[in-house]
């Protein structure tokens, strides 16, 4: 594989050919001395990272050509990831560098393991950037479209969704809250040989249970009160198509029995209505509760699980997601920012370990309110943590004692530890370098349900 392209740009010599020594042997170095010899391969060569030492021949001793440099790079390709190099008390001009579109900061002397994983990430997220934006060029207009996502996790839901979509079988989609479960419902739809009939969507959650029977299976007039004329039903507006219905968790026990009914027999009846009317309908239904847990309480019927649940596709939380966050996000914001008519040129290297490590208990929905929000904040060209709400002192634990916010953030850092390795305590214990039992101790203390 042909190795990835990074320009140097460094005048002092005893810094210049180290950086060359370590750094060859994971990439095809680019030397530069001075801006005009780094413009020059930058735009020849077009490498995707570069690392800048702002003091440039003739004015070593300013930042002045430094700065110019890295304007006119991101100027001509605002995608290229700029690590800038600054002596040693000078972080205003880094921080400036930031605001400016620099994608990182590294202060002298580089210590070369810190260099080594600024490098390893910066192409990392340069090449998730470039992936994404052909994804997009080639996926217009496929069903897949709307949704995104490269982990292994996500890629199962993906096959799962082509298996199923060429059959009639009843699908229960599961997962927390702003996961995608409607999207992969409407994904199945589109895939479908029921693409040109209607896919139509009720919440059983948002219409008042009085409401909801006749809304399901409509009425005939005079069935009650106000029924001055008959009117069809969700089912048979969806005749010939698919009928998505979203929360069933809250589906009254009276109406589980009609839907039972409905499965069994492909009939249903409007309310006061006698005969019986045949439905051609495909069922999809989503939850984010656990229905297992209903079904103990009595308030799932059980055979209807089983019914409704013939295939079922479990979506995963987005922390779980390996890559995806960053995926999302740098598809999101460009999304937002040509709709804002803004000039954001992706994340800051901060902004993007924030990404990382946030919990995300509200999944792609909180990113994409959040990458938004962040597109309109920013005033820089590269979104921070503080556009993202992600910064520390968003954490909340202002205005509280320091005992409280150390075991606010024990607990956030825990559970963060624990989502990313699947809920297992030695693994998680092994990455916060503690003895299992302390773990286990301090979960008890902090109030961690264990979650297998
Ligand atoms: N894989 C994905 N790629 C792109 N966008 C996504 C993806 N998954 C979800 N989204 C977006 O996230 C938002 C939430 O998705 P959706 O409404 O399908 O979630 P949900 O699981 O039904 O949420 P809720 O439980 O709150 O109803 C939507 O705007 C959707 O477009
Ligand atoms: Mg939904």
């Amino acid at each position: 594989m042909e190795k990835p392209k990074l320009l140097i740009v460094e005048d002092d010599e005893a810094i210049r050919t180290p950086m060359k020594w370590v750094l060859s042997e994971d990439y095809e170095i680019l030397l530069a001395e001075d801006r005009v010899t780094a413009m020059d391969l930058f735009k020849r060569e077009t490498p995707s990272v570069v690392t800048l030492d702002l003091g440039l021949p003739p004015y070593p001793s300013e930042v002045r050509e430094g700065f110019a440099a890295l304007n006119e790079m991101l100027s001509h390709d605002g995608f290229a990831k700029i690590i800038v190099i600054t002596g040693q008390g000078e972080k205003d001009h880094a921080l400036k560098a930031i605001g400016q579109g620099a994608y990182d900061f590294l202060c002298k002397p580089t210590q070369i393991d810190e260099l080594k994983v600024v490098l390893q990430r910066a192409f990392y997220v340069s090449q998730l950037e470039r992936e994404n934006r052909e994804l997009q060029l080639q996926s217009n207009g496929e069903p897949f479209a709307a949704m995104l996502g490269a982990s292994p996790e996500i890629q199962e839901v993906f096959a799962s969704i082509r298996k199923v979509a060429t059959t009639e079988v009843p699908v229960l989609i599961t997962g927390e809250s702003g996961t995608g479960k409607e999207l992969v419902a409407k994904a199945i739809h589109q895939l479908g040989t029921r693409k040109t009939s209607p896919f139509v969507v009720i919440n059983c959650s948002a219409i008042p249970e009085a409401l909801l029977e006749s809304e399901l299976f409509g009425h005939e007039k005079g069935a009650f009160t106000g029924a001055h004329i008959q009117r069809k039903g969700r089912f048979e507006t969806a005749q010939g198509g698919t009928l998505f219905l979203d929360e069933i968790g809250e589906l009254p026990l009276s109406l589980q029995v009609k839907l039972l009914r409905f499965l069994q027999e492909q009939r249903i009846e409007r309310v006061g209505g006698r005969e019986e009317i045949f439905v051609d309908v495909r069922i999809m239904a989503a939850t984010n509760r656990d229905l297992m847990e209903s079904i103990r309480e009595g308030r799932f019927r059980e055979d209807l699980y089983y019914r409704l649940g013939v295939v079922t596709i479990a979506l995963p939380p987005l922390r779980e997601r390996e890559g995806d966050i960053m995926l999302l996000a740098t598809s999101f914001s460009p999304k937002y920012s040509t709709e804002n008519k803004k000039k954001i040129k992706g994340f800051t290297a901060e902004a993007i370990r924030a990404l990382e490590t946030y919990h995300w208990p509200g999944n792609v929905r909180e990113l994409e309110n959040r990458i938004k929000r962040a597109v309109i904040m920013a005033e820089g060209s590269k979104i921070t943590p503080q556009d993202l709400e992600l910064a520390p002192q968003h954490a909340g634990y202002e205005g509280r004692g320091l005992k409280e916010a150390r075991e606010g953030f024990e607990k956030d850092f825990i559970l963060r530890v624990l989502s990313r390795n699947k809920g297992n305590l030695t693994k998680a214990a092994e990455e916060l370098r503690i003895h299992r039992s302390t773990l286990y101790e301090l979960m008890e203390k902090l109030g961690i349900k264990r979650v297998e």
